[in-house]
Parts: structure tokens; sequence; C-alpha cells
């Protein structure tokens, strides 16, 4: 065999190895493909060579792997950490780096995880380099890395939107991120962001119910959220997802409002919906049908039946 097919092997396995330790952290699960995603497409914006797209590749994939040395419960501690515990967490970006160097096979790689938390103005905590000397791949990931973070919910506080998001890099130019790299990101839309993955938007008042779909899905999809049917609306039009699942009652505007003034407009009409419920009532399905839904799921769902819902709507659908 040879060593490049021997190099990407092992690090295929090292990346399973971070998936999986990823997915036992209900915050973090699918991080690392979407921060993998969004540094990609950065890069081929920063017109960056196949072999630099490659490292880039690895090392966003790899990125948090020292987090499996980081204490369980210190990671998943509800609220926010004291200062030796976040002195603790913070030993992932070396303590990953050596975990991955012996395989890598490309300093890039390790360079990327190893400054992965590393901002522009040197400013970030215990770094030793700064500004063009943290290498680009690194501050092309620290970048993706703040922005998923931002756009999750976490323990402490809901996920910000998207535009919150921008507005929260647009201000941290020069200090947190790389000016170069933050205006490559910003130029981008989010069909740039997410390619080939295609987008769900799940639409329900309950945050903790989108936290499960996005974790259950976000592996595979680029989940988009809404917290109410108006904003459902808006969000179909603005970013037409493949597919909307669209909780019944709520608040400001119900779902099957909301439901049919998207199935009423001609750019998202095509879009399938699919309700999602507590009560499982026949007449409840009619209804949903009459308003224009595309199918009915029944609340609680385990992860394999969302996922099998999800798998079967799609499929009906041309890409998007
Ligand atoms: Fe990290």
């Amino acid at each position: 065999m040879v060593e490049r097919e021997l190099r990407e092997i092992s690090l295929e396995a090292m990346a399973v190895l971070s998936f999986a330790h990823e997915a036992k952290d209900r915050y973090a699960a699918g991080h690392s493909r979407r921060v993998t995603d969004i540094a990609t497409a950065i890069g081929k914006r920063l017109s960056l060579n196949e072999e630099e797209l490659t490292d880039l590749k690895w090392g966003s994939l790899l990125h948090d792997i020292g987090k499996i040395a980081v204490d369980e419960l210190t990671i998943n501690k509800p609220g926010r950490l004291t200062g030796a515990e976040y002195e603790h967490v913070m030993t992932h970006p070396i303590v990953g780096a050596s975990i991955v160097r012996p395989v890598a096979g490309s300093k890039s790689i390790t360079e990327i995880i190893e400054h992965h938390h590393s901002h522009y103005d040197g400013s970030g905590f215990n770094q030793k380099l700064r500004g063009e000397d943290i290498p680009l791949l690194a501050r092309i990931v620290a970048l993706a890395d703040a922005y998923d973070a931002m756009t999750s919910p976490r323990s402490y506080r809901p996920a910000l939107s998207r535009d919150e998001a921008l507005s929260e890099i647009r201000r941290s130019i020069g200090r947190q991120f790389d000016p170069a790299v933050a205006n490559a990101f910003l130029e981008m839309s989010t069909a740039d962001i997410t390619p080939g993955r295609r987008r769900i938007l799940v639409t329900d008042d309950e945050a903790s119910i989108r936290l499960l779909v996005r974790s259950i899905l976000g592996n595979e999809y680029a989940v988009i959220e809404a917290g109410n049917g108006q904003k459902a609306v808006e969000v179909a039009q603005s970013q037409h997802p493949a597919l909307i699942l669209m909780d019944v009652l709520m608040p400001e505007k119900d779902g099957l409002q909301a439901c049919y003034e998207i199935k009423a407009n001609l750019a998202t009409k095509d879009i399938p919906v699919v309700m999602l419920t507590a009560i499982d009532l026949e007449m409840n399905k009619k209804l949903a049908a009459n308003w224009g839904a595309d199918g009915y799921m029944t609340k609680p769902f385990t992860p394999q039946e969302l996922l099998d819902a999800v798998t079967q709507f799609l499929k009906s659908t041309p890409n998007s």
C-alpha cells in the first residue's frame, strides 16, 4: 500500500474517532463536518491549491480531536466554565496536534489543529503567534470554527442567527479574525458555505426540539432554524431549503398558516413541508393536507424515524 493511502486511512480513522466523541456532546454533534464545509468554501474563495485544500480538510475535520483528552464533565458542563476549567479545555489544540502529528504527513495539518483558537491580534488564550505568523489555514479554520459555534446553541445561550453571527464577525475583523479571511467569508452566500449538503429548515418554537433535530440531521444536512411560522416563511424564501419540518402549534404564526403561505408563494411552493405534531389524530392529518402539507410526523420520534422520513421526502424533490 502506498504511503499516501496509508496516511489517508489513518487520518480517516482519527476523524471517525473524533466524530464519535463529538456525537456524545449534544451541542457539538456534526460540528467538525460543518467547520470543514465552511473552511473549504473559504479556501476555494481564496484560491488555495489542491494540496492546501486537502490539508485544510483534514485539519478542519480533526481540529477538536484533542477534546478526547479533556474531562467529559467539563466539556458537558451546563453554564460557563471557571478559569481553571477553561484552561483545562484549552489544552485541546496542543493535545490534538500531538495525537495527529505521527500520521499527519504534513506540517500544515498539525498547525491548523494547534493554532485554531489563535486570534489574529495575538489576544487569544496562551497563544504564541499573531497576525500573518499564524498559518493561513489555521486562520481559516479559526473563523469557520467561530461561525459554527456562534450559530449553534449552548447551554447558556441560544444559537445566534446567521445575520447576528455575521455582524459579530464584522465587528471582530482585525482583532479575532484575519481581515482577508473574514472578508472572503462575508462575501459568500449560504449556498457557498454548505456546498452539496442539502438544507433542511426546522421550525419549532421549542429550542430543545430544534436542537434535537439539528443533532440528528446535522452530520448529513445543513440544518437551518426558525422559531415561529413567520420566520419560517421568510427563511423559506431567502434560503430555499430542500425540506421544511414544521411544528403545528406556535405563537405569532402557527405552522398550518405558515405552510399555507409557503405553498401559496410561487418561489417556495415546491419545497416539501412535513408537519411535526404531538397530537396523532387522523383529523389533524387531514387538516395538514388541506393546508398544503406534504407529510405528517408525530412527536416524539426516534432519530432513525426522523432520518428515514427526511430521506423519503427528499427523494421526491430535485437538489436545491
Ligand atoms: Fe477547538
